[in-house]
């Protein structure tokens, strides 16, 4: 079967399902109100297993072969190791991967590995616990960096965290995130604050350009490596001195979108094109049976078609997406 391709010749081995709304964190720059569910309209479950089964299943048939599990905090799923174990078990997928604000890391890494996971992506903003704190709103740093610990004693190989730099509150961290990879196998990923539906002040007084921190590292010894596919939007770069290595996420640099490998199904069923300006294509009904499967894949690969070239954040305009919680980043 042809593999999934949209209008511009982009490819999509890779899909990012997010199986809970549901986080216990407060980051300024997401949920800075913490969780609530939506008002006014009839509570929504989110997608069993057996639903989860079916999707992941349909995608993989059309080429999928690397899902990642986001939310919301994927953990705060009672099922979550059952639903890594179903996802690894579908004979298409190489590898299952999941992003969390490492919440249970510390005592769930090991049965997660024995599930199938395969690679964690763990958002850490700052590397000092007052810091930390004030903006995930939970004072969890130590407990958080055990639980990196514990990911690489559980055998995770591929470990990569995620930090917002935002200007005049954590860029100053830039140098000790370095220095904390220098001798650790630990790949970190530096995201430009991206501009939601819900964020306004945050972002007129705290964006920090990546163009910026790109520079930084270019002026420190940093080398920027040959884009692979698998690397998705992400600048990537090396320095001799250092285990660990740099990603960039930089979603306003010029021909951002031009590398996009992903898609985005929503915890209530929803294909998501882009993570920002489209309201989702609903699969849900066509997730009730394994019968479905034909129906299904054509509703996916046809909705491609309308997949845009790239996102229209620039100009000072704000994404559709209210915060990036409800699709999972
Ligand atoms: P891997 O390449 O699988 O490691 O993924 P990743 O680095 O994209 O994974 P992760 O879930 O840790 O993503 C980090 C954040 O980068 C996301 O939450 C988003 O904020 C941002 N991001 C990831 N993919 C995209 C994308 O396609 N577009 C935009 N604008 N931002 C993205
Ligand atoms: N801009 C950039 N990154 C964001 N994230 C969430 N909201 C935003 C935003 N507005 C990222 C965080 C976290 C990941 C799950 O999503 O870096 O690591
Ligand atoms: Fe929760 Fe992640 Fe949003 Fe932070 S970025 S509030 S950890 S969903």
């Amino acid at each position: 079967m042809l593999p999934l391709e949209d209008g511009f010749s982009r490819r999509f081995y890779y899909l990012r399902l997010s199986v809970t709304d549901v986080c216990n964190f407060r980051c300024t720059y997401c949920l800075p109100d913490g969780y609530h569910p939506p008002q006014g309209k009839v509570r929504n479950a989110f997608l069993s297993i057996d639903e989860i089964r079916r999707v992941v299943t349909g995608f993989a048939a059309m080429g999928t072969r690397k899902v990642r599990l986001t939310g919301g905090e994927p953990s705060l799923r009672r099922d979550f190791t059952a639903i890594i174990d179903t996802v690894a078990n579908i004979p298409e997928i190489e590898k299952v991967a999941m992003t969390t604000n490492g919440y249970r890391l510390k005592e769930r890494a090991r049965e997660w590995f024995n599930a199938g996971l395969n690679a964690i992506n763990v958002s850490v903003d700052s590397l000092d616990p007052r810091q930390f704190h004030q903006i995930t709103g939970e004072n969890k740093l130590a407990e958080i960096m055990e639980g990196i610990d514990a990911a690489l004693g559980a055998g995770f190989t591929s470990i990569k965290i995620n930090a917002v730099l935002l200007k005049g509150l954590n860029d100053y961290q830039l140098e000790a995130f370095l220095a904390w990879i220098k001798d650790k196998p630990i790949e970190l990923r530096f995201i430009e604050l991206m501009q939601t539906g819900e964020m306004d002040t945050l972002f007129r007084d705290h964006h920090l350009s990546g163009e910026q921190i790109k520079q930084q590292l270019l002026t420190t010894g940093w080398i920027q490596q040959l884009r692979n596919v698998d690397d998705g939007p992400a600048q990537v770069f090396m320095h001799p001195a250092s285990q660990g290595g740099v990603g960039l996420i930089m979603p306003y640099s010029k021909d951002f979108c031009a590398g996009c490998n992903r898609l985005r199904v929503s915890s209530l069923g929803k294909l998501h094109l882009c993570l920002f300006g489209d309201g989702g294509i609903d699969l849900r009904d066509l997730l009730v049976s394994d019968e479905q499967q034909d129906e299904l894949q054509q509703r996916i690969r046809t909705s491609l078609q309308d997949k845009s070239a790239a996102h229209r954040l620039h100009d000072g305009n704000a994404g559709m997406t209210p915060h990036l919680a409800s699709i999972g980043g």
